[in-house]
C-alpha cells in the first residue's frame, strides 16, 4: 500500500489571476489529506472516503458524472496515463479539508493520489515525475475530466507549498519562491457557512468573460496590461471591470509580498482590503453575507481581511495581531452564527 498526504490551502491575496499570467500567494493549511492507494489489475477504482458513507466503484472508462468520486477517478486515470499505474486502484481517503469552502479540497485530494501512484509507479528505470510536474497532471484532471478551466495556484499550492509560509508564485513562469507569514499576526480562516462549487459554472463564467478580454486586448496576460490602459478603453463592460480587476490584483500581489517582506502588516492589509472591494465590486464574485463578514472582521480589529478562493461562498482569510486573535475570533462568530473557524497559520 501506497500513502500520501496534500494539506488545504488558503490564498491570502490574488484571486482569479492565475489564469490571467498573474502572481498568487496562497499558503499551506494544517487540514489536508491522506490518500491509502492500492494499485489492483483491471479497469476499477473502488474509493472509500471517512466523510462519506457509500464506497464508490467506478469503471475506467466511465466520464465525470457529478459524483464525489469524480476527481479520484480522474486522479487514478492521470496516473495510468502518466505510467506510474498499469491497472485501476483502491482507494481509501481520510480528510479534513471541508469540502465546497474554497481550500482546494479537490486538488489534494488529486495531488495526494499522483503523489501515491508516483510512489507505487517507482521502478528506478525513469525519472519520477517532480512535484511540480505532478501539480500540472492535476491541473490537467481539473481542466480535462473535472470539465473545470482552473488555473495552477491550488495544485502548486498542495503539492509544494511549506506549512506555516505562504508561496510568491508565477503562474506563468511556476517559479515561486517562500515568503515568510507574520511574526506578530495570525492568518486565520473563518467560514462564511455558504458552500460552492467550482462545478457549478459560475468560476467557467468568469473565466470566459476574462477570455472575452483578452481577445480584445490581444494578450493572455490581463495582468500585465496598465490599469489605466484598461480604464480608458472601449472594451464593453463587464469585460472591462474583469479586466481590471487582474490588472490591479497582479499589483496588489505584488504589494502585498513587498509588505510581507518587510514585516509590514498595515501595507499587507491595505492590500487585502483593496483585494476584496476589487472582488466585489470589479470581478463580482462576492455575495452580501461575506461582505458583511469582510466588514466585521476589520471592525472588530482584522489589520485585513477578504475573501478568499473561487468565490461565491467558502472562507474569509483575515490578519489578526496574535494577542487578540482568540477575543476577536470570538467576537466575530458571535455575530455571524452560521460562520465557522477553520485554522489559522
Ligand atoms: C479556484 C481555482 C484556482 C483559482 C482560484 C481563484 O481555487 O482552482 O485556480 O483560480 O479559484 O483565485
Amino acid at each position: 500500500m501506497f500513502t500520501a498526504s496534500a494539506p488545504g490551502r488558503v490564498n491570502l491575496i490574488g484571486e482569479h489571476i492565475d489564469y490571467n499570467g498573474g502572481m498568487v500567494l496562497p499558503a499551506a493549511l494544517a487540514i489536508g489529506l491522506e490518500v491509502d492507494l492500492e494499485p489492483r489489475a483491471g479497469d476499477v477504482v473502488t474509493i472509500r472516503a471517512d466523510h462519506y458513507e457509500e464506497a464508490a466503484k467506478r469503471q475506467m472508462d466511465e466520464s465525470a458524472n457529478g459524483h464525489w468520486s469524480d476527481p479520484a477517478l480522474g486522479a487514478v486515470l492521470q496516473a495510468r496515463s502518466m505510467g506510474l499505474l498499469s491497472g485501476g486502484a483502491d482507494l481509501a481517503i481520510r480528510s479534513t479539508i471541508p469540502e465546497g469552502s474554497g481550500l482546494s479540497s479537490s486538488a489534494a485530494l488529486i495531488v495526494a493520489i499522483l503523489k501515491a501512484a508516483r510512489a507505487a509507479g517507482a521502478d528506478g528505470n525513469r525519472p519520477d515525475p517532480s512535484d511540480t510536474e505532478i501539480a500540472v497532471a492535476a491541473r490537467a484532471v481539473e481542466n480535462d475530466f473535472m470539465g473545470v478551466p482552473c488555473g495552477i495556484m491550488d495544485q502548486m499550492a498542495v503539492a509544494l507549498a511549506a506549512p506555516g509560509t505562504a508561496m510568491a508564485l508565477n503562474t506563468k513562469t511556476l517559479t515561486h519562491s517562500i515568503v515568510d507569514l507574520p511574526r506578530s499576526h495570525g492568518v486565520v480562516v473563518v467560514h462564511s457557512g455558504r458552500t460552492r462549487r467550482l462545478t457549478d459554472g459560475r468560476y467557467a463564467a468568469l473565466k470566459e468573460e476574462c477570455d472575452t478580454a483578452k481577445a480584445h486586448f490581444g494578450t493572455d496576460d490581463l495582468c500585465l496590461l496598465d490599469p489605466a490602459e484598461i480604464a480608458r478603453s472601449n472594451l464593453a463592460e463587464p469585460y472591462r471591470r474583469r479586466a481590471y480587476h487582474c490588472a490591479t490584483e497582479h499589483r496588489r500581489v505584488l504589494s502585498a509580498i513587498a509588505a510581507l517582506q518587510a514585516q509590514d502588516i498595515p501595507a499587507l492589509g491595505r492590500a487585502m482590503n483593496d483585494s476584496h472591494i476589487s472582488m466585489r465590486d470589479d470581478f463580482e464574485m462576492s455575495l452580501p453575507a461575506i461582505d458583511t463578514l469582510v466588514a466585521d472582521a476589520c471592525e472588530l480589529g482584522a489589520k485585513g481581511a477578504r475573501l478568499t478562493g473561487g468565490g461565491f461562498g467558502g472562507c474569509i482569510v483575515a490578519v489578526v495581531d496574535k494577542t487578540r486573535q482568540d477575543a476577536w475570533l470570538s467576537q466575530l462568530l458571535d455575530r455571524h452564527s452560521g460562520a465557522r473557524f477553520i485554522g489559522a497559520v
